[in-house]
């Protein structure tokens, strides 16, 4: 890339509906891109059929990928489901797995669903105020459980990177699931234990 910010530089993060004034890139994904990633694949099909669906945005302020540079941005997740299971990101390892990210909720009501390459699975709430910190090999994938928006900011090494394939291909341990209008954690019958793939 052109490196047009090689001085001190501010951005600005535009409020209701949160945008930033000046990114470099604009990452919008559609239903379509989540083929396999919803546990019901009938209404996955059938939502797809009406609408190819817009679940979340991401803004992001470009930098050399190199370490010593950060990555910094919003990511958007809008409200909604897919049968009883809600609007979500791909979620993804970083390919660089010993990086770690900061997210910082602004907005809306959700969860940050986490795990590693050997198993161990966390879940936190993002709440507006809400910083997580999530540690270096620790995949990571937000869930909008709210009826607005869920709006974060993110910050991560630049060099890290992104490993979408091992979640596209076994999915998290666990989902989020819609129950009597409550979000609960399910074990996602997809999953397979690391040492049986
Ligand atoms: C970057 C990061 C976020 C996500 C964004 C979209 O490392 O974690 O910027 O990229 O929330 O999620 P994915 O990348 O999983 O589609
Ligand atoms: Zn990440």
């Amino acid at each position: 890339m052109t490196l047009t910010r090689n001085r001190p530089f501010i951005y600005r993060i535009t409020m209701a509906p949160e945008t930033l004034a000046d990114f470099d890139n604009h990452i919008v994904r559609r239903l379509s891109s989540m083929q396999g990633q919803y546990h019901d694949q009938e209404a996955y099909a059938a939502m797809l059929a009406r609408e190819d669906t817009l679940l979340y945005e991401v803004y992001e302020i470009v930098r050399p990928e190199v370490p010593g540079e950060m990555m910094t941005g919003l990511s958007i997740v809008h409200p909604g489901r897919v049968g009883d299971e809600y609007f979500m990101t791909k979620g993804h390892f970083h390919a660089v797995p010993d990086t770690a990210e900061i997210y910082y909720c602004m907005r809306g009501q959700g969860y940050m669903l986490m795990e590693t390459p050997d198993g161990d699975w966390d879940i936190q709430d993002l709440l507006p105020g809400n910083v997580l910190y999530i540690p270096p090999y620790w995949a990571h994938r937000s869930i909008n459980t709210g009826t607005t928006d869920l709006v974060t900011y993110f910050a991560y090494p630049a060099h890290a990177g992104h490993d979408y394939g091992t979640i596209e291909q076994y999915g998290y341990r666990k989902l989020v699931l819609e129950r009597d209008g409550q979000p609960v954690v399910v074990d996602n019958p997809r999953w397979l234990p690391p040492d049986q793939r």
